[in-house]
C-alpha cells in the first residue's frame, strides 16, 4: 500500500501539461470492439482504468501494441465473443460500455455489475432501457448483466435524465444497428463528442453529438485503419486551475480546451482569481483570499460534479460562507469530513454542504474516498500548513496520470511512499 505525503503551504507556479481525458478513453477503448480492423489511439492517459480496459480487450482477443505509454495500436479483427470477462469487469464503473459495444459486435454481452467510486446509487436502468428499445433482451441476476439481441434496430429513445453513460452506451449499441437511432435529451459532455468523433473517424455515421439530439445512422461495418487522438481532460485541467487558486499560485495549463472549462472559469473569476485564455492554454493565478460563492453541479455545460470537491477546497478557505448543491451524486460530500480534519468548517447536509471559510488549513492524515476527493485532498495538502498524509490513493491513480510528478514539477513538496 502506498500513501502520498504532502508538505505545505506552497503557492504552485509554472506549467502543467494536461493528459487525454479519462472519461473519453474509457469509452473509446470498448468502442474499438465495433471495428473489424486496426486503429491507433494517441493521447491516451496513462492511468490504471486505461490499463484495466486494455487487459479486458486483450482477454477478448484484441492485440494491443504499445508505442509509448500514451499511444497504442489495437487490432480487433479476431474477437472471442464468449470470453469470460465477468470478474474483471466488476472492478470499475466504465465496464458498462462493454454491454453496448459487445451487443453491437457479438449480439450478446455478459458483464459483472460495474463497481467504481462509491458516490451513492449508480443505477444503469437508462442504459438497459435503451438496449431493450433497440431490440435486446436483458437480464440482471447474481450480480451479472446479460444482454442478447438477434438484431438491433434503430429507434427513438428519450432519456429521462441526460446521462453520460447511457448516451454513450446507446450510441455504441446503435452504430452497427439497422436504420437510424435518435437519442433525445442526450448528455452533451465533451467526451461524448469525442467518442462520436472517434467512431465517425472509424467509419460510423453519428450526427449531433454535443447537442440534445444525437442521430446514429447504422452502418454495415467500421473499417478502422485510422489514427485518433483523445481530447484533453477537462476535469484534470479544472483540477489544476483550482490548485492554482487554492494555493494562491500562478499556473499555465497547457494542452486544454478553454471552452470546455467555461463553467469553472466563470466561478474562478467570480471569487476574485484571474484567468486568461490563449489558444489551448489557460493562465490562472490568485493573489488574495478568494471570496465566497454558491455552486450547483449540473450536467454539461453546467458546473461539473467532477470538480465539486476541488472547488470545495477553495471555498473551505474563502472569505465568507458558501453553499454547494450537488445534484448528480448523493454521496459526493464524503471528502468534507476529511477537510474538517484539516481545520475546515464544513457542514454536510445531504445534497448540499455549507462551507464557512476559515483563514487556513493545516496538515492531517486523511483518507481518499473517491477519485475526485483524492485530487481535492492533494490540493488541500499543498495549500495547508504542515504535513498531510493521504491514504487510499489507488482511487487517484485510476484517473490522474502521474499526479505527484505533475504537482512536483509546479513546486509541490509531494512524495509517494510505502505505508
Ligand atoms: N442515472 C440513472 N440511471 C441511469 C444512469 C444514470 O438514474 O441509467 C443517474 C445517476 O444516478 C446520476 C445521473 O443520472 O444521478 C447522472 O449519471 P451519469 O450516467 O451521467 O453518470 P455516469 O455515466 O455513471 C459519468 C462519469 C462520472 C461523472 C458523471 C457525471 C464516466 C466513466 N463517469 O458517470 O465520472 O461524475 O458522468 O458527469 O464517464 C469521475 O470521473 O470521477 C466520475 C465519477
Amino acid at each position: 500500500m502506498e500513501k502520498l505525503v504532502v508538505k505545505g503551504p506552497t503557492p504552485l507556479k509554472g506549467e502543467v501539461i494536461i493528459s487525454g481525458a479519462k472519461n473519453a478513453a474509457v469509452a473509446i477503448l470498448p468502442a474499438t470492439l465495433l471495428i473489424n480492423g486496426i486503429c491507433r489511439i494517441e493521447n491516451l492517459p496513462n492511468i490504471s482504468d486505461v490499463k484495466l480496459y486494455c487487459e479486458i480487450l486483450e482477454h477478448l482477443g484484441a492485440k494491443i501494441t504499445w508505442h509509448t505509454n500514451n499511444d497504442i495500436t489495437i487490432d480487433t479483427r479476431h474477437i472471442d465473443c464468449n470470453a469470460d470477462i465477468i470478474e474483471i469487469t466488476r472492478k470499475f464503473r466504465a465496464s458498462y460500455y462493454l454491454i453496448g459495444s459487445l451487443l453491437g459486435r457479438c449480439g450478446s454481452a455478459t458483464v459483472g455489475i460495474p463497481g467504481g467510486c462509491k458516490l451513492g446509487a449508480r443505477p444503469i436502468d437508462l442504459h438497459i432501457k435503451g438496449f431493450e428499445a433497440l431490440g435486446a433482451t436483458t437480464n440482471t441476476t447474481q450480480g451479472n448483466i446479460y444482454a442478447t439481441a438477434d438484431k438491433l434496430v434503430g429507434t427513438s429513445i428519450y432519456l429521462d435524465i441526460a446521462s453520460v453513460g447511457a448516451t454513450i452506451n446507446i450510441m455504441l449499441a446503435s452504430v452497427l444497428a439497422e436504420g437510424t437511432t435518435v437519442i433525445d435529451n442526450a448528455a452533451k459532455e465533451p467526451h461524448i463528442v469525442d467518442v462520436a468523433n472517434f467512431l465517425n473517424t472509424m467509419g460510423a455515421d453519428i450526427r449531433g453529438a454535443g447537442t440534445d439530439t444525437i442521430k446514429v445512422h447504422g452502418v454495415k461495418e467500421l473499417r478502422g485503419g485510422a489514427t485518433y487522438s483523445v481530447v484533453p481532460d477537462q476535469i484534470e485541467a479544472g483540477t489544476f486551475m483550482l490548485a492554482a487558486v487554492a494555493s494562491r499560485g500562478d499556473l499555465v495549463i497547457k494542452n486544454c480546451i478553454p471552452e470546455h472549462l467555461e463553467p469553472l472559469t466563470a466561478k474562478v473569476v467570480e471569487i476574485g482569481a484571474h484567468v486568461e485564455e490563449s489558444g489551448d492554454e489557460l493562465h490562472v493565478w490568485c493573489d488574495k483570499r478568494p471570496s465566497k460563492a454558491n455552486i450547483k453541479t449540473l450536467p454539461y455545460p453546467g458546473f461539473p460534479t467532477d470538480l465539486q470537491p476541488q472547488m470545495g477546497v477553495v471555498l473551505a478557505t474563502a472569505d465568507g460562507t458558501s453553499i454547494i448543491n450537488e445534484s448528480i451524486w448523493e454521496s459526493r460530500f464524503q471528502y468534507t469530513a476529511e477537510l474538517n480534519k484539516m481545520g475546515a468548517n464544513i457542514t454536510d447536509q445531504g445534497k448540499s454542504a455549507l462551507f464557512q471559510g476559515v483563514p487556513e488549513l493545516y496538515g492531517a492524515p486523511v483518507n481518499v474516498t473517491d477519485l475526485r476527493a483524492g485530487a481535492a485532498l492533494i490540493i488541500a495538502g499543498v495549500s495547508a500548513k504542515g504535513t498531510t498524509e493521504i491514504y487510499n490513493i489507488e482511487h487517484i491513480d485510476r484517473g490522474y496520470e502521474d499526479i505527484e510528478g505533475k504537482f512536483r514539477k509546479i513546486g509541490a513538496n509531494i512524495e509517494r511512499v510505502e505505508e
